[in-house]
């Protein structure tokens, strides 16, 4: 059955991986539409090769090539947030949420409010609003079905009807660039060291994120938000391979396993074909070849980021939508050089500090969640923002 289908940030990595999928398993589709931030030229390419109803650019900036690009062929364009967020909201049966950072919650929420089946790679927005974005995806007769690999892998393990039979979620970690580095060596990290994952290829942010671990502490709230566990009984652990991509321990002491090559492409297929499974030449796992899998606890000390993320979860409220705002705010200051790799946590804690005593972070004083999470995200992002202006003085006195 042919099935329409919107990709929401179709030239990033999670994007282009989606539309891979689509022409190796020659899965049958109607593109909806693709959009994208600032990449116009590999927009357009895209479009001519899907044949889209209608292209955005979020940046506005874009539209004019855009077009000029796209003359003659019958695809419509636009541009602008505005316009990514109505076009994600037009009801396609499937809507992949690929959208890097909080930018991508209006489209993702737009999507669910449309009740379209939502294959969530932005963990961003399921961090700053999940429980609100998964009751307004219900409410509307859609579902949320997770991509990010380690939720995947629960999503397949999880029986359904045994959440009250789970002891533990075991979240598996790469360990990210910095498994193995000093805390000293760390200290003054470069962004190009930092962006050079191990085992899987992703987009700037969330290489950052892997690299001070903070993308396990969004993916511990992303884990409890839609498998209803609290921080106590989710887990991390180092799994360098990447093979497992995450595990359930039920109270009879039996855990089960997801395991899978590291190609994201996989979480992909089973969040377009689930319950049935797509078949395309995957590429397939040799554990002979691979001989053995590690495991080891991570470093809290050198990776505070994931205590972090635990305290904000079981804090509760907004605070880990402040965590997420501050931590994006960060990444970009350590991307522009303003900042030094430790400092991003370090930035985290001070906003978080800061932010102590304020309304939003509780769950804020109006009854509307969703309005409450998003003032939060604002009021972090400005916080963040001057905690690193200090940082930034000191990073200029390192140079
Ligand atoms: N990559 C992975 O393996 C992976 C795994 C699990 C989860 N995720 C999650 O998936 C999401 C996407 O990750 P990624 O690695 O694919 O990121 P990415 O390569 O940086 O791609 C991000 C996409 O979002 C678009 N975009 C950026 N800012 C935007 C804005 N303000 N409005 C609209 N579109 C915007 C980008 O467009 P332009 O490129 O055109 O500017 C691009 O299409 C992230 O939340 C990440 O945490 C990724």
């Amino acid at each position: 059955m042919t099935r329409s289908v919107t990709v929401l940030g179709s030239t990033g990595s999670i994007g282009v991986s989606t539309l891979s999928l689509f022409e190796e398993s020659g899965a049958e589709i109607e593109m909806l539409a693709l959009t994208a931030g600032r990449n116009v030229a590999r927009l357009a390419e895209q479009a001519l090769r899907w044949r889209p109803r209608i292209a955005v650019i979020d940046d506005e900036g874009g539209l004019a090539e855009l077009r000029e690009r796209l003359a003659g062929s019958g695809i419509e364009t636009a541009a602008g947030s505005a316009a990514v967020a109505d076009v994600a909201g037009q009801g396609a049966d499937w809507v992949m949420s690929a959208i890097v950072g909080a930018a991508g919650l209006a489209p993702t929420l737009a999507a669910a409010r449309a009740g379209s089946t939502i294959a969530l790679a932005n963990k961003e927005s399921l961090v700053c609003a999940g429980p609100a974005l998964i009751d307004i995806s219900r409410a509307a007769g859609g579902q949320v079905i997770p991509v990010d690999s380690e939720h995947s892998a629960i999503f397949q393990v999880l029986q359904p009807g045994c959440a009250d039979r789970v002891a533990r979620l075991i979240l598996t970690a790469s360990g990210g660039p910095f498994r193995t580095w000093s805390r000293e060596a760390m200290e003054s990290a470069s962004p190009e060291q930092a962006v050079a994952h191990p085992n899987w290829s992703m987009g700037a942010k969330i290489s950052i994120d892997s690299a001070t671990m903070m993308n396990k502490g969004l993916e511990m709230v992303e884990a409890s938000y839609l498998f209803a566990t609290p921080a106590e009984r989710i887990e991390v652990l180092v799994h360098p391979q990447s093979v497992i991509h995450s595990m359930v321990e039920y109270v009879d002491g039996s855990t089960l396993a997801q395991l899978g090559p590291p190609d994201m492409r996989s979480p992909i297929a089973c969040a377009f074909a689930w319950p049935d499974r797509l078949p395309w030449p995957a590429p397939r796992l040799d554990l002979a070849a691979l001989g053995q899998l590690t495991f080891e606890e991570p470093d809290p000390e050198r990776f505070p980021a994931i205590g972090l993320a635990r305290e904000a979860l079981k804090r509760g409220g907004n605070a880990p939508a402040a965590m997420n705002a501050a931590n994006e705010v960060a990444v970009a200051a350590f991307l522009d050089r303003r900042i030094g790799f430790l400092d991003i946590a370090a930035a985290v804690a001070e906003t978080l500090d800061r932010m102590n005593g304020d309304e939003g972070l509780s769950g804020g004083a109006s009854g509307d969640a969703l309005e409450n999470a998003i003032m939060t995200d604002g009021s972090a992002r400005r916080v963040a923002a001057e905690v690193l202006e200090g940082f930034g003085r000191r990073q200029m006195a390192r140079n």
